[in-house]
């Protein structure tokens, strides 16, 4: 009889559980997030010798409104396949390019994937066609050269300048962080844009940006760096 009724609570219990637990698998949205590669450059000792001179592709983020991101989420093709991704490699090699000596291409990709791909819900393929479909959408270093803002090593901008031109062209909340290099200067380093749970479209952010470490935020001399280009 007591054995009968802890089954039932166990198994009732375990009723209970079980939408909590799919519910917080789901995550809310993605962040697709692009690097400036004249910051990275000025910031990293082991930076690729001709850093390209458009934004790249640094990643495609799954995250939550309320707590961090998941990273390296079970997953049947926890391992990048290569071959998944052949059609898709010359694009991805001019706007996903790791910009770091010490790891090619294929080894970047290989780690995005494993921390936050395996965590998307979509196949390889479909995760990486998305982010270059996805990026493509807006040109950012376009938008914010139509406002004025463009490479300079010596010309700054305000968070507000930098914030208003990136709302205003892509019409979308748009987030960005900063680094500083040895000189002091700030730097804009990313840009971040939210995209639905699907890796369809982009959307409005919902959840506050939270880089404390990395903000911009109200800071008044930005740069967009052009060390690297002569
Ligand atoms: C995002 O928000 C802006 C400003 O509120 C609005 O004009 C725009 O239509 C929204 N875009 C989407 C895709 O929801």
């Amino acid at each position: 009889m007591a054995m009968k009724r802890t089954m039932k609570v166990v198994f009732s219990l375990a009723l209970l559980l079980l939408p909590l637990a799919s519910v917080a698998e789901e995550f809310d949205f993605m962040y697709l997030a692009q690097q400036w590669p004249d910051s990275y450059c000025s910031t990293h000792k082991y930076c690729i010798v001709k850093p390209p001179s458009h934004f790249t592709i640094h990643g495609l983020w799954p995250s939550y409104n309320k707590r961090p991101g998941s990273h390296y989420c079970k997953n049947y093709e926890a391992y990048l396949d290569p071959k998944h991704i052949e059609n898709l490699e010359t694009l991805l090699n001019k706007k996903w390019p790791s910009l770091t000596l010490n790891q090619n291409n294929l080894e970047f990709w290989s780690h995005e994937w494993r921390r936050h791909g395996t965590c998307s819900k979509l196949g390889q393929h479909r995760y990486f066609k998305a982010a270059l479909k996805l990026a493509k959408l807006h040109s950012l270093s376009k938008i914010l050269a139509g406002a004025g803002i463009v490479p300079s090593n010596q010309n700054t901008y305000t968070f507000r300048e930098i914030s208003d031109a990136l709302a205003w062209g892509t019409g979308l909340t748009t987030y960005f962080k900063c680094s500083k290099n040895k000189a002091g200067d700030t730097l804009l380093s990313e840009v971040f844009q939210c995209v639905d749970r699907y890796g369809e479209k982009l959307i409005n952010c919902t959840a506050p940006f939270k880089k404390k470490a990395h903000s911009c935020v109200n800071v008044n001399k930005i740069k967009l760096p052009t060390w690297f280009h002569h």
